[in-house]
């Protein structure tokens, strides 16, 4: 029988190594929380790296490495400390990342993680060809793994491709800075449906092909010698009755079986006099999201209307991400400054008014967090999506609530009832803030009964529902093109 082969740099789950054993834990970040439900529903087989590099385990500990993968239906990618490095932390996260969020001032080029990419890229392919039958479709995710569709097709002619970016595609005037940029796209050429999140990536993609390489464009096709592309875009939705189920059942809890970060909230904050209103931010502590800006405008914010003094609290959740990049230790320095200097400012005996959480949280606390909080806001300078924001509102269970989002995140484009913010203006998104915690609860259900239904509807499952059935039909349209 046919199967699908999901391949992504990260695996749904990270193994650990704690006295001798393996540990399994989750996997942070957009592409593994979507794809998780739709490989929990599926026959399929998940291909990709499992957070140890072949360094850290010998061969006893292989054998158990193997099982825990296998056990959810996981094949590691196996990688060194040096590949971890070059390709990693050096071109995916020192090159590619920066560049396609716009940030050029932190991108750099070297030869030397470029080869490492594209011998790493050729370990992905190895694996994956060790696996792959006839029949079977292959769906690759996201930056790190630019090359490998051309890698399959070249040794797999006949297999069904898909290929799907979870970042922004940027601009052809910011894509052309890029030395290896004719590999990169040709690399993705090999697919046979290439998606993106949004409308606006497909074009920016499309004319990079059609500036680099010449191709012929059709609408959205692309067509090569003996073949066509399609590309299309696909905005990824959320599992959402996980997310909303969840919340009612947290609704629903004693105060006994509430986790020790509720019963907290509620001490703090539902009791005595203390009724601050809570705005919560949670990202990976990543210069894309916005955290630093964001805190300068709660600044600006408590500044502008000392009124809200005692009255709103910032509770952020930065979550450790890519610690080993030197930007992203910078941040973190920065984040830290900013928090202590702003609790210094403001902070009263009863009152402080950031909380600050640098760590992962287990899925129970991040239902805690959705569903105690008035406001959210989410201030991402580039972002390809941002789940987060659909997940806040999927928690909200009696949908009361206010979403400030940022128009440059990918969700903003299908969530036009939320507070669009531009996460540079430090006056609107003030502004917005006082209107957000102000804003009357008719008019909060009303925003929020529409963005629910549509979340609803375009789940994570409709979404590649969507991807698979334009991606057999993209298979025969190529029947058809090749037989012209
Ligand atoms: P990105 O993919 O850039 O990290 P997204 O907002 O699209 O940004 O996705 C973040 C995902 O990571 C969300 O699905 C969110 O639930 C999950 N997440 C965020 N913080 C945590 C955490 N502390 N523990 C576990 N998962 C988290
Ligand atoms: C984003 C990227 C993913 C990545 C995730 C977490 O969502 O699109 O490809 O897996 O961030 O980042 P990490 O570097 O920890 O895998």
């Amino acid at each position: 029988m046919s199967k699908t082969i999901i391949i992504s740099n990260r695996l749904p789950l990270q193994l650990k190594i704690h006295d001798n054993t393996i540990e399994t834990v989750p996997s942070v970040g957009g592409l593994a929380t979507g794809m998780k439900s739709v490989h929990s529903q599926s026959d399929s087989l998940w291909i990709g790296w499992s957070g140890l590099t072949e360094e850290e385990f010998n061969l006893d500990l292989k054998t158990q490495v193997n099982a825990a993968l296998k056990k959810h239906q996981c094949v590691g990618v196996p990688l060194t400390e040096d590949d971890i490095e070059g390709f990693y932390y050096g071109f995916s996260n020192n090159t590619l990342w920066p560049l396609f969020h716009y940030f050029m001032e932190y991108t750099e080029f070297e030869k030397s993680t470029w080869e490492t990419y594209k011998m790493v890229n050729q370990k992905f392919a190895d694996v994956v060809l060790q696996h792959i039958e006839d029949g079977d479709t292959v769906w690759v995710h996201d930056y790190q793994l630019l090359l490998l569709p051309d890698l399959i097709r070249k040794k797999k002619p006949d297999t069904s491709i898909g290929f799907f970016l979870h970042i922004p595609f940027p601009s052809y005037e910011v894509f052309r800075t890029i030395p290896c940029r004719e590999d990169l796209l040709k690399g993705m050429l090999g697919a046979d449906l290439i998606g993106f999140h949004t409308y606006d990536y497909e074009r920016h993609f499309l004319s990079a092909v059609q500036r680099i390489l010449g191709h012929e464009i059709n609408f959205n096709n692309i067509h090569l010698d003996n073949r066509m592309v399609k590309v299309d875009s696909f905005p990824m939705g959320i599992d959402y009755d996980k997310f909303h189920n969840a919340a009612k059942t947290h609704d629903q809890k004693s105060n006994k079986e509430q986790t020790e970060i509720q019963q907290e909230i509620n001490k703090h904050l539902k009791e005595g006099s203390n009724q601050a209103k809570l705005i919560l931010s949670i990202d990976r502590l990543d210069y894309t999201k916005g955290i630093a800006n964001r805190l300068r405008a709660f600044e600006y914010f408590l500044d502008k209307y000392p009124q809200f003094k005692g009255k709103a609290r910032l509770v952020m959740l930065a979550v450790p991400s890519r610690a080993n990049v030197p930007q992203y230790q910078k941040l973190k320095n920065e984040i830290d400054q900013l928090v202590g200097r702003i609790n210094g400012k403001f902070a009263e005996v009863s009152w402080t008014p950031i909380w600050y959480f640098y760590r992962s949280m287990p899925f129970e606390n991040l239902i805690d967090l959705y569903t105690s909080s008035e406001v959210a806001l989410l201030t991402p300078i580039r972002d390809g999506m941002n789940l987060v924001a659909k997940e806040y509102i999927a928690s909200r269970v009696d949908k009361k609530g206010v979403l400030i989002l940022s128009e440059m995140t990918g969700a903003s484009n299908e969530m036009g009832e939320a507070l669009i913010i531009n996460p540079n203006n430090f006056e609107e998104i003030a502004d917005t803030l006082k209107f957000a915690l102000e804003m009357p609860e008719e008019e909060q259900i009303k925003r929020n009964n529409a963005l629910q239904k549509r979340l609803k509807r375009y789940n994570v499952e409709k979404w590649a529902s969507d991807f698979f059935e334009a991606l057999e039909a993209t298979k025969n349209d190529t029947k058809k093109y090749i037989l012209k």
